[in-house]
């Protein structure tokens, strides 16, 4: 088999590559497919190889971009030949513990079986797939594990499975069987993303949908992300889409009050579009960032004042 990146494995990558924070994704991959490469040309030289897995384990937060990431890398492998397919189409199938566990005996094994099997071609994504091994005190799904693991083996020519979920979760899910660890050598951390990054993300969005985000638009909502990242159960990019997705909500609405809006204004978004978090920004927090915004405004006023005095 000759691992060669083709045009389409090239526009994935570079799809990956595109998206603001993947850049370590995109290299890793890459190291992942160079070492592939250079394995199956050690094969055809006869030298010794150790035996290679696709698979990979990612870990991060919610909205981190790991579901995006894996369509991607999967459109990738395929092309480049790391799987076996039929058509032009790759499978990607995604599970999670509430989607294959039933009240019935043997009924998750049958559902665990027939998504390996729909998933043929391409990638089995498993979303938590902490939960599979259950609660320290109810172990209740070592046969789930035991028929996953025989399949990760069995078609490892023909899938790539994901396993996804918080790091902490994900090394007790690995250290639950034997098997799991050696299967999953792959491992690849998607961080929580920056302000910047957020804002990057939220311009790419707009910017695909023909809106024309404006600075003041860009700014509050960097403050506002600025005040909901610290917060629990932060969605990184997908809080920053709801942003998108309300904002766009208003916009239309502050539109529609216009006599005969012109196509500047029906693109373009401004601060007043954007509906802050749905519980509102706390006041306490409020007066927070505005104290910050006023210190940073002195401090630049200073700055200017100095260098038009020269001190
Ligand atoms: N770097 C990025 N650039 C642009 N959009 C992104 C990026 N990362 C994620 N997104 C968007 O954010 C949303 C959430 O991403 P995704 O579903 O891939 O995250 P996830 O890590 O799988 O989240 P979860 O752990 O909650 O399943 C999607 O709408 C996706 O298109
Ligand atoms: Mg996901």
């Amino acid at each position: 088999m000759d691992v060669v990146i083709n045009e389409k494995a090239r526009q994935a990558l570079n799809r990956l590559a595109a998206m603001p924070g993947m850049a370590q994704v995109k290299d890793q991959v890459e190291q992942m497919i160079q070492f592939r490469r250079v394995a199956e040309l050690r094969k055809k030289n006869r030298l010794k190889n150790q035996p290679q897995s696709n698979h990979m384990v990612f870990t991060g937060n919610p909205g981190t971009g790991k579901t995006t990431a894996a369509r991607l890398i999967g459109e990738a492998f395929a092309e480049i030949g790391l799987l076996n397919r039929k058509g032009d189409e790759v499978p990607f199938v995604e599970i999670n513990h509430s989607k294959i566990t039933g009240p019935h005996v043997g009924e998750s094994e049958k559902n665990i079986a027939a998504a390996f099997k729909k998933a043929r071609g391409g990638v089995l994504f498993i979303d938590e797939a902490y939960a599979f091994i259950g609660k320290s005190e109810h172990r209740t799904d070592e046969k789930v594990i035991a028929t996953m693991v025989q399949y990760i083996e069995d078609l490892r020519d023909q899938i790539i499975v994901i396993a996804a979920g918080y790091p902490k979760n994900m090394a007790e899910f690995l250290s639950f069987n034997p098997g799991l660890a050696s299967r999953f050598p792959n491992s690849i951390h998607f961080p929580d993303y920056s302000i910047p990054d957020l804002v990057r993300i939220a311009q790419q969005m707009l910017l695909d949908q023909e809106y024309q985000p404006e600075q003041d638009y860009l700014d509050t909502l960097a403050s506002v992300l600025w005040v909901e990242k610290s917060k629990p159960n932060f969605g990184n990019a997908r809080t920053v889409r709801n942003h998108v997705e309300r904002s766009i909500r208003r916009q239309s609405m502050r539109v529609s009050q216009m006599v005969q809006p012109s196509r500047k204004d029906l693109a373009a978004l401004t601060a007043a579009d954007i509906v802050h978090s749905p519980a509102g920004v706390q006041a306490s927090e409020r007066e927070a960032l505005q104290r910050i915004i006023q210190e940073a405004q002195g401090r630049l006023f200073e700055l200017d004042l100095r260098s038009i005095l020269k001190v």
